[in-house]
């Protein structure tokens, strides 16, 4: 028989299809939140799954799930993988990158433009009815053309950030771990600082970093303190990078402007002080979100299951698998069942 594969979410049918020549597609077809013990009675009698964000693949997921071989996040970000878990159980893993860094950077600077002219603020009067006339000191948000960006977190997202501030005639600035090659600084008008100095300049900073321990709260107290008072903060990379209660208390207080935020510590929840506040703008995690993208994310995910399974353009070798090792050490996928 078939091998099996879950679709922990509805996810387009005629992408999903690719998969039925080679599996037995169990896909579910309405959004919901799994439990923990619900994820693993689902992998437990399936070889591959096509899983999201909100759904964590952990030791205690995979416990039980002795035939399952692959798992395709759907997400550039894989911190819901226990990846050294998956790797012990054999089992490969994929996320999908590069399909959608210019789609999250249109959205970085749709929020950022946003949070800085006061666009969710300014919607929400207008649909209570309380425009009845203008007031020419009315609205004034902070320009983002000519001023200077910063980015935290400079992988492939980061520099098509960067990439859109040349036309707006902002200096850019960042910070990563590691300095970027000099011909990409260039390409992208990139200029590397410390962490302090990102800080201390930025006029807009946005957080590109993926969640890992080390960059829980990397954002916090501090380092709002150390940002200019009407600065904005944007974060389209994951909750928990920024102490979210530190952040309403910064704006609230004036220690920095405003915030765009699409992603948020323990989301679908988003923290009731910043629900309170009128500067913030908040999104619910949608910065891949545009049709093509989605779709591309889709079928990326497949393409990996399918090369995991010795089929595809790309059989035996999943393009975006993030344990390799695992298939080589199986001796090839198509010996491991
Ligand atoms: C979205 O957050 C992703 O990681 O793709
Ligand atoms: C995304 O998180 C990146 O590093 O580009």
């Amino acid at each position: 028989s078939k091998p099996r594969v879950w679709v922990s979410r509805p996810v387009f049918p005629d992408i999903v299809d690719r998969l039925r020549d080679v599996f037995d597609v169990h896909a579910e077809t309405e959004e919901r939140r799994y439990s923990s013990n619900e994820i693993a009675t689902r992998l437990a009698d399936a070889d591959a799954a096509i899983v999201g964000l909100a759904e964590r693949i952990d030791a205690d997921a995979l416990a039980g799930a002795r035939r399952l071989r692959f798992v395709a996040n759907l997400g550039v970000g894989y911190n819901n993988l226990d990846l050294d878990a998956l790797t012990a159980a054999g089992v490969g893993a994929s996320n999908t990158p590069d399909v959608l860094n210019e789609t999250v950077a249109d959205y970085a600077w749709a929020l950022m433009l946003a949070a800085a002219r006061r666009m969710g603020e300014a919607e929400r009067w207008v649909r209570d009815g309380q425009w009845k006339g203008s007031r020419f000191e009315g609205w004034l948000g902070a320009d983002v053309h000519g001023k200077t960006l910063g980015i935290l977190g400079m992988g492939r997202i980061g520099q098509a950030i960067a990439r859109r501030a040349a036309g707006f005639r902002s200096p850019v600035i960042y910070h990563n771990r590691s300095r970027l090659d000099p011909a990409i600084e260039h390409e992208c008008g990139a200029t590397y600082v410390d962490k302090a100095t990102l800080l201390a300049r930025a006029d807009h900073l946005v957080l590109v970093l993926p969640f890992t321990p080390a960059n829980r709260h990397v954002i916090g107290e501090a380092e709002l303190k150390a940002m200019k008072p009407t600065a904005t903060l944007t974060n389209i990379a994951r909750g928990g990078i920024v102490d979210d209660a530190a952040l309403a208390r910064a704006l609230a207080d004036g220690t920095i402007a405003a915030a765009g935020l699409d992603v948020f510590e323990g989301e679908p929840q988003v923290h009731p002080a910043l629900m309170a506040l009128p500067n913030v703008v908040l999104s619910p995690h949608i910065a891949s979100a545009s049709r093509d993208t989605r779709r591309d994310m889709a079928s990326l995910a497949v393409d990996n299951v399918l090369a995991a399974f010795g089929q595809g353009p790309h059989a035996g070798r999943p393009p975006t698998i993030l344990n390799p090792g695992v298939l080589a050490d199986a001796g090839g996928p198509s010996t491991h069942a």
